[in-house]
């Protein structure tokens, strides 16, 4: 019955199914004519005849799925569509079945003009096609053409980070990403919660941690302490897991440890100036107890497999390690070539101490150089203009998880009238797209090691909601594309023609974000290396 082709080859046969589509009442909202509007773009789009109505009386059945609140959504969704004696009344199945051979975060959708099909092999799956299910009848205004999808993502990790140490933002916010993330199919939410201005997760047996620690911002000392309890961090991956999203926690070491020695000086050395207190102590056997404490109730804390424990940038702020004689003695009492040799000495014990917890590591593409098993640590390679040490870690068969500064931090600003922020370059809406098509040959063969990528956003230059709402969208949307869509199916232009569909619902939402189409139209807002309030 269906015309299955690929999405490119749909795009003739799509007019005709489109028909009725493009002539329903627009609201004004943007009316595609030529895709279908699923962020991130599906595998296989095959077109049929006719269209599906939605109404309120369409009835939602499920098969294999024990909670009762999963179709709650789409009932939602459905209610604004009112039933006449014109609309069919029509139905929506959710079948879960593991018997079908559809990977894991799979699924298929069927659209007929009588019936909805979404069948997966597993909960994540079914979860995806509810997500695109819900996108076409929000976008498409109820009125959905005849399609059959088949999809299933490209990459198993599909990440995005949030530094909540420079600038903390809270549980609400928080929920609203992990919303965002979950639509856009992404599946891990990484949570830096330590670093130079405040340390934001509750640990039991160190109470100074958030009490002193958790005081501060990155243009503010002195702000009251912000930071989450044990309970609301349980309460966001609660929230998270019921989205298919994991979370894994960053507790950063030996560097950006600042907040931390502040709240115990008496296991923190570093640098001079702005970067005392940059590193814990690396010849203290205290250091290592304290940290091992710290990741115990971490690891009881979150259900991820992985920790991350930083390891980036520790030159920055051990100055002192060279000086200081009891470091210095522990270098030779521990036949250790010098400082370097130290901090690599340091990660193998806390990655062993994280091992013995049951977990993996994930850490910064520095622990590539410190001698440490590939079975034991997966690495995150940030330095873009470092490519030889992603080739290194891959001929050391770590697994790889991308996270290039450009074009995935997306701290840089995207335009160069853009005045706050990391300005040194730019990290352009297209340049995420494109990211992986000149990366991949770099690990052409060894695909298996790559586990799959991340966006990652720093907020130093971040202070409130609507910046980092600016500075994520809708460069998370083509993130999402990159990690989950084929790369043969990706098509910028194409990509651009159905993103208003996209940003109409950030609108929508109340979703500040940078319009590509028009970037004088939306102001960028403050940012904290402008002075410490907004001008007025
Ligand atoms: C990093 O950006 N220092 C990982």
């Amino acid at each position: 019955m269906f015309r299955v082709t690929c999405t490119v080859a749909g795009l003739f046969s799509i007019f005709a199914a489109f028909a009725l589509y493009a002539a329903v009442p627009s609201q004004n909202e943007p009316v595609l004519q030529e895709e279908l509007p699923v962020f991130p773009t599906p595998g296989k789009v095959g077109f049929g005849e006719g269209v599906f109505m939605c109404t309120s009386a369409v009835r939602i059945e499920t098969q294999g799925v024990k909670d009762p609140a999963f179709v709650s959504e789409i009932r939602n969704e459905l209610k604004q569509f009112r039933t006449s004696a014109t609309r069919k009344k029509g139905a929506i199945d959710l079948v879960l079945d593991s018997t079908v051979s559809i990977p894991r975060e799979g699924y298929t959708l069927v659209v007929t003009p009588d019936r909805i099909t979404v069948t997966a092999s597993a909960l994540p799956g079914l979860f995806y096609g509810k997500q695109s299910l819900l996108q076409l009848i929000r976008y498409n205004h109820g009125t959905i053409p005849a399609c059959r999808i088949e999809d299933a993502p490209r990459m198993g990790w599909r990440g995005f980070m949030l530094d909540e140490s420079r600038h903390f933002f809270g549980k609400q916010k928080v929920f609203q990403v992990l919303d965002r993330m979950a639509e856009l199919k992404l599946n891990v939410f990484h949570w830096h919660l330590t670093d130079e201005p405040g340390w934001r997760i509750e640990i039991k047996r160190y109470p100074k941690l958030t009490t002193v620690g958790a005081r501060g911002v990155w243009e503010d000392s002195t702000t009251a302490p912000q930071f989450y309890t044990q309970e609301e961090i349980r309460e966001v991956i609660r929230y998270a897991a019921d989205r298919n999203i994991m979370v894994v926690p960053e507790i950063d070491m030996p560097g950006h440890a600042c907040a931390a020695g502040r709240a115990y000086p008496e296991i923190s050395s570093g640098g001079k100036g702005r970067w005392k207190d940059f590193t814990f102590n690396p010849a203290k056997e205290e250091t290592y107890q304290f940290l091992s404490n710290i990741l115990t109730e971490v690891a009881a804390l979150f259900p991820s497999p992985y920790i991350h424990i930083g390891g980036d940038e520790v030159h920055y702020g051990n100055q002192v390690w060279f000086t200081d004689p009891q470091i210095q003695a522990f270098i030779r009492e521990k036949g250790l070539a010098d400082e370097v040799e130290l901090e690599h000495y340091f990660m193998r014990r806390m990655v062993d101490s994280i091992v013995s917890k049951g977990k993996t590591v994930i850490a910064w593409d520095e622990i590539v150089d410190a001698g440490i098993s590939p079975d034991k640590a997966v690495v995150m390679w940030w330095r873009h203009d470092k490519p030889a040490q992603l080739r290194k870690a891959l001929d050391g068969g770590y697994r790889i998880l991308l996270t290039p500064r450009l074009p995935l931090y997306f701290d840089f600003v995207e335009h160069p009238k853009h005045i706050y922020g990391r300005h040194d370059a730019y990290t352009t809406l297209e340049s995420v797209f494109r990211f992986t098509d000149t990366l991949a040959p770099m690990w052409k063969g060894r695909e298996g090691q790559i586990l799959g990528l991340q966006a990652n956003m720093w907020t130093e230059r971040i202070a409130d909601e609507r910046r980092l709402d600016y500075m994520t969208f809708p460069r998370l949307v083509a993130a999402a594309e990159v990690a989950w869509a084929d790369p043969d199916q990706k098509n910028y232009n194409r990509f651009l023609k159905k993103l208003p569909v996209y940003l109409h619902d950030l609108d929508r939402l109340g979703i500040y974000y940078y319009d590509p189409f028009d970037p004088a139209r939306r102001p960028e807002p403050w940012g904290p290396d402008q002075g410490a309030t907004p001008p007025e």
